[in-house]
């Protein structure tokens, strides 16, 4: 009687620990290199090994991009006790030497699998092995698991349940794993993925290396088939900042920024590249909506541009900032998107996209955009500091975002 008791309370508290343990995961939003834009399926442990050192070298690591994410085309199967393997001829040291190396260059590393039989890549995924894996991911020492959608029913309640599913199977694995949920938003998990034990939650589809589609689908769904842009990506994302905050955020995909219409999955559906001012846009766009920040570009050459935009401290602040509040989008017409999101030192960042094809004014009344009580500008892009009264006057190119951190 005692003894059933005793294993009764001695489970009640593991379950109770398991929960808590994994409650602060992701207080801001992860930030970190993913191999999936750029390599696709075409990875193995020294490209791994030389993107690790290339964050280092860079200054991204220090800059805050502290995770390797491996997406899909690890896997080489399942051993004969059905431990999942990755293929023995990208991987042939084994995931623990590779981790170990991501791990003792100061950063922590991802990995990939998906809710059904087999990847969106066709490889081994976790359905039915969920418990196993996840002991599997922590044995080998990983810090995330991305868990895709590919081949799953299309209902909600079944989404539910698998996510669900892993999560608690990642909860009882004895590893602190952060859990990205990637059903692009289908089924609208910003209203249920966090329950389900999710850090973060793709909002849409995959993104492409482009501003925007030219005939913008009318359902987020019909994205898929066209191909997302940064734009069609912010016009859906930026309707969720309720659903953000800290150790649950709308993860708009990753950054393309650097891409210049390379080869690889964001070159798909019409993936020409950006300019450099549309890759700044997108950075800053992502950092306003408190957005995961997923670097793609093959971070082992990078051009000028590409590095003053990864590398901006000032603006990766705001998105690393611990209120954790997605900007809310005060504007939307035909010429203007302006963003506003609050820090937590109680200054204010705003944003202003120029959606138009050419240079724009504008003549922003703050108290209109509902701020008040600021004296001081500080352009994060241009790194100039400005007194400012009750407006704001500032001239945007197209396509260009800029963000003021406003103060007292
Ligand atoms: C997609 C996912 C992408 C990438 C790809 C791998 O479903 O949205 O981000 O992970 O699968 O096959």
């Amino acid at each position: 009687m005692y003894k059933k008791f005793f294993l009764f309370f001695a489970s009640t508290i593991t379950v109770f620990l398991a929960t808590a343990q994994n409650k602060n995961l992701a207080p801001t939003p992860p930030m970190g290199f993913m191999t999936w834009n750029y390599f696709a399926l075409d990875i193995d442990e020294s490209k791994v090994k030389s993107l690790a050192d290339a964050m280092v070298e860079s200054g991204l690591r220090d800059a805050g991009y502290n995770f390797i994410f491996i997406d899909d085309g690890w896997q080489g199967g399942r051993d004969n006790k059905n431990n999942m393997i990755p293929d023995p001829k990208k991987f042939p040291s084994g995931m623990k030497a590779l981790v170990d190396y991501v791990h003792s260059k100061g950063m922590k590393i991802g990995i990939y699998s998906d809710a059904a039989p087999l990847t969106c890549g066709g490889y081994t995924a976790s359905l039915g092995f969920e418990e196993q894996d996840a002991k599997t991911f922590a044995n080998w020492g990983f810090d995330y698991l991305k868990y895709d959608y590919c081949g799953a029913p299309t209902d909600w309640q079944t989404a539910i349940k698998r996510y669900q599913t892993m999560s608690e199977a990642l909860k009882k694995s004895g590893r602190d794993i952060t859990f990205g949920i990637c059903e692009w938003g289908d089924r609208e998990p910003w209203l249920w993925a966090k329950k389900s034990g999710g850090q973060l939650w793709r909002t849409t589809a995959d993104i492409r290396d482009k501003w925007e589609s030219l005939n913008p689908p009318k359902t987020a769904y019909e994205l898929h088939s066209v191909g997302a842009g940064i734009m069609n990506i912010v016009n859906i994302n930026a309707e969720l900042n309720k659903f953000a905050g800290p150790n649950g955020w709308n993860d708009p995909d990753m950054l393309v920024v650097g891409l210049y219409g390379k080869k690889g999955p964001s070159g798909d559906l019409g993936g020409v590249g950006c300019t450099d001012v549309e890759y700044q846009s997108q950075m800053s766009l992502w950092c306003l909506m408190a957005s995961p920040l997923m670097i793609t570009c093959d971070v082992r050459n990078m051009n000028d541009a590409t590095k003053r935009i990864l590398l901006n401290k000032d603006v990766i602040a705001i998105d690393q900032d611990i209120l954790g509040v997605q900007a809310e989008r005060k504007i939307k017409n035909d010429t203007w998107q302006m963003f506003v999101k609050p820090l937590s030192n109680g200054d204010v960042a705003l944003g202003i996209l120029n959606v138009s094809d050419k240079t724009q004014t504008a003549n922003i009344n703050l108290a209109e955009l509902g701020i008040a009580g600021k004296t001081k500008s500080f352009d994060v892009w241009g790194k100039t500091t400005a007194k400012i009264s009750a407006t704001i006057k500032v001239s945007v190119a197209a396509h260009e975002t800029k963000i003021y951190r406003l103060m007292k």
